[in-house]
C-alpha cells in the first residue's frame, strides 16, 4: 500500500454479527471504496466473520482485523494468530484500541503485537488516546508515553507498516458535535508528529500515518480532514452505516 494515500478504516466493533449483515456492509463499502481515487480503505469485522471476504480482498478494499495475538507459538486459547489472519487476507490489525486497554491492555502488549505482526508482513494500526483532557496538560504525558512504549523494538525501516490511530476515549461513541474539534486535532497531531520526528529523525516521523478516530461522521468528516491535518479516520459507528461510511470515504477523498 502506497504510503501517501490517505486511508479510511471502519472499525466494524461488534456492531456486526450475522454473516448476512456483514456480506452486504462489505459489498457496499466496497462500491463505496472503489469510487474512492486518493484513498485506501480497510474494513474490520469481527474475528468470526473474517474467512467471509477471504476471497474478496482487492486492492479497492483491504481486510482488517480487531487485534491479533502477540505470540506465534501455538499453546494459547482463544487468541487469533497472526497466521491464520495473513492466511484470510486480513492486511491490517488495529492493535491497543481504548477498549482493550480498558480491558486491560498495555502499552507493552500492544509493542510486542506491533512486533509480531509486522514481522508477518501486516501493517499495525496503533490506536492512542487520552481518557479526559485536564487543565494541567497531563492527557499530553498520556499520549507521549503510550506512542513510546507502544514502539518499543520498531526500527525505523519497520515504521512504514505502522499506521497511528490517536482516538480520544472521550470523543468515542458520540456524535459528530461531541468530537474533536478540527482545530485541537491539528494540535495534537502536531505533537504526535514531534513525538514521533524526535523518536526516528524527520523524515520518517513526519511519513508516518496518523488517523484519528472518535466520532468521525459525515457532517464531520470534512473540516476534521481540512483543518485537522490527518491522513484519515479510523470509522467506528459510522462505519457500519453504508450510506455514512460513504460519505465519510468521499468527504476523505476530495480532501
Ligand atoms: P466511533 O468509534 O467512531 O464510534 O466513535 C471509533 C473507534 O472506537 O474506533
Amino acid at each position: 500500500m502506497a504510503q501517501t494515500k490517505k486511508l479510511v478504516i471502519g472499525n466494524w466493533k461488534l456492531y456486526i454479527d450475522s454473516p448476512k449483515e456483514a456480506k452486504e456492509l462489505y459489498r457496499a463499502s466496497q462500491n463505496a471504496a472503489r469510487a474512492a481515487r486518493r484513498t485506501h480503505v480497510v474494513v474490520c469485522p469481527q474475528t468470526p466473520l473474517l474467512g467471509l471476504f477471504a476471497s474478496n480482498v482487492s486492492s479497492s478494499i483491504r481486510l482488517g482485523a480487531q487485534d491479533a495475538f502477540w505470540d506465534v507459538e501455538p499453546k494459547h486459547t482463544g487468541a487469533s494468530s497472526v497466521y491464520a489472519l495473513r492466511s484470510l487476507g486480513v492486511s491490517h490489525v488495529i492493535l491497543g484500541h481504548s477498549e482493550m486497554r480498558a480491558a486491560g491492555e498495555t502499552s507493552h502488549l500492544v509493542s510486542l503485537k506491533t512486533q509480531t505482526v509486522i514481522k508477518h508482513g501486516l501493517t499495525a494500526v496503533i490506536c492512542v488516546g487520552e481518557n479526559e483532557r485536564d487543565m494541567r496538560g497531563g492527557y499530553l504525558t498520556t499520549l507521549e508515553s503510550q506512542i513510546r512504549e507502544s514502539l518499543t523494538g520498531i526500527t525505523r525501516p519497520k515504521l512504514a507498516s505502522v499506521v497511528i490511530a490517536y482516538e480520544p476515549v472521550w470523543a468515542i461513541g458520540k456524535s459528530a458535535d461531541q468530537a474533536m474539534t478540527p482545530s485541537t486535532l491539528h494540535e495534537t497531531t502536531l505533537f504526535i508528529k514531534k513525538i514521533l520526528v524526535s523518536m526516528y529523525g524527520r523524515k520518517p516521523g513526519t511519513a508516518v500515518r496518523v488517523l484519528y478516530g472518535g466520532s468521525v461522521e459525515s457532517k464531520n468528516a470534512a473540516s476534521l480532514m481540512q483543518e485537522g491535518t490527518v491522513d484519515g479516520f479510523l470509522v467506528g459507528h459510522a462505519s457500519v452505516d453504508a450510506k455514512e461510511f460513504k460519505a465519510i470515504i468521499a468527504s476523505v477523498d476530495k480532501a
